[in-house]
């Protein structure tokens, strides 16, 4: 799409995922739980991919997250960059890595001190005596993909006089883009 703002999107997405001081390397990521309570959560943006607008980030297995994306894989992510005060708002499907070859390549691009975070012998969110009671595993059995696909995007950027805020929605034929009142 030959439009400034889209291209804009998609240029600060990438650096997102590419530079870890980049405010969009951190998202707010939401699902719906079981009781139709929204529950929101900090992710890492690992991967953008600018064709496909694919989003990817890695978690536990045995999360919450995963157990409400198994029920209703549909989710929200949001992005905030107070410099440009860009808001980014993704709707879209979510769907978990199953290719191992896959899962495999992911799991070699994380340096092997911060593999303990996917390790532990306890179930995250599980109750303990404190910090230090946490034991790990020496097995990546629980480390995992998600990759959301989004249906609908929209860009707000505040910039007196003029707000700018923009519907992008994906069609059959492409990326559509519409003004919407600020
Ligand atoms: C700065 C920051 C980055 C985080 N990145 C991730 C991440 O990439 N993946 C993840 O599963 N959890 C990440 N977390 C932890 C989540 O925010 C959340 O607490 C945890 O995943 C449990 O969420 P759940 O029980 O709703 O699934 C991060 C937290 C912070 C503060």
């Amino acid at each position: 799409m030959n439009d400034p703002n889209w291209q804009e999107l998609l240029a600060e997405m990438q650096a997102g995922a590419q530079d870890v001081t980049h405010p969009f390397r951190y998202a707010t990521l939401a699902t719906l739980g079981l009781e139709q309570l929204p529950r929101l959560r900090t992710i890492v943006i690992r991967e953008f991919d600018p064709e496909e607008l694919r989003i990817t980030f890695y978690t536990d297995s045995r999360s919450k997250k995963i157990l409400h994306i198994k029920e209703n894989n549909k989710v929200s992510l949001l992005c905030f960059h107070p410099g440009l005060m860009l808001q980014l708002r993704f709707e879209g499907l979510a769907v978990r890595e199953r290719s191992e070859d896959v899962l495999a390549h992911y799991r070699d691009l994380v340096p092997e001190p911060t593999r303990i975070e996917y390790r532990s012998a306890q179930t995250p969110g599980s109750v303990i005596d404190g910090p230090e009671r946490v034991e790990y595993l020496d097995r990546d059995d629980y480390f995992s993909v998600i990759h959301v696909l989004p249906f609908k995007i929209e860009y707000l950027r505040l910039n007196r006089p003029r707000h700018k805020r923009i519907r992008y929605s994906k069609r059959q034929d492409g990326w559509k883009g519409e003004f919407l009142v600020p």
